[in-house]
């Protein structure tokens, strides 16, 4: 079993619990920013991004399209909003939408915490304020036990895929 952990990550949150995921992964395995990772080759491939404007960042979203089809695929993200809520089930149905040729073995999401500038700056626009205002309490996030929650992710993916 071949497993990539591919991530994109502009302030280091989705890169954590990218890590956390690599750590829990007992197969043949590697870690690599989105720009530097092959589409080809795998067995497994976690895809991590933080959510971004409801959705699935342009880099992120330009891989996944490129995976071949059939692969065995598990997505992560970190987002401000809330977990398990409204504002981050639609960037995985957007996930999802990219992924329509793979085979999608499940999802994990967690908070990740906002500069507070940018908080400021996008709670002025109406289509941002939702999340911006569930963002204001993800300041600790990714925590312990988020990390851990990723860790058990990885390894229910993994044991899916054999
Ligand atoms: C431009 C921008 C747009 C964002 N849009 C959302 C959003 O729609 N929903 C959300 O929950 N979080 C949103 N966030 C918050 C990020 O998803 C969150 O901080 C994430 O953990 C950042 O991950 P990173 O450190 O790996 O870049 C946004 C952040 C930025 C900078």
């Amino acid at each position: 079993m071949k497993v990539l952990v591919t991530y994109y990550s502009q302030t280091g949150n989705t890169e954590k619990v990218a890590r956390a995921i690599y750590e829990a992964v007992t197969a043949q395995k590697e870690m690599k920013p989105v720009a530097q990772a092959a589409a080809a080759g795998y067995d497994l491939v976690f895809c991590g991004f933080p959510v971004q404007a409801h959705s699935v960042p342009g880099k992120m979203a330009e891989f996944v399209k490129g995976l071949p089809k059939g692969q065995k695929t598990a997505f992560f993200a970190t987002h401000g909003s809330l977990r398990g809520g409204q504002l981050p089930r639609q960037a995985f149905e957007s996930a999802a939408g990219l992924a329509a040729h793979l085979k999608v073995l499940g999802q994990f999401g967690c908070r990740g915490k906002v500069d507070q500038k940018v908080i400021d700056a996008l709670m002025k626009k109406p289509e941002h304020k939702a999340w911006a205002e569930e963002a204001l309490g993800a300041v600790g996030n990714p925590d312990a036990a988020d990390l851990r929650d990723a860790a058990e992710f990885a390894q229910a993916m993994v044991g899916k895929a054999y």
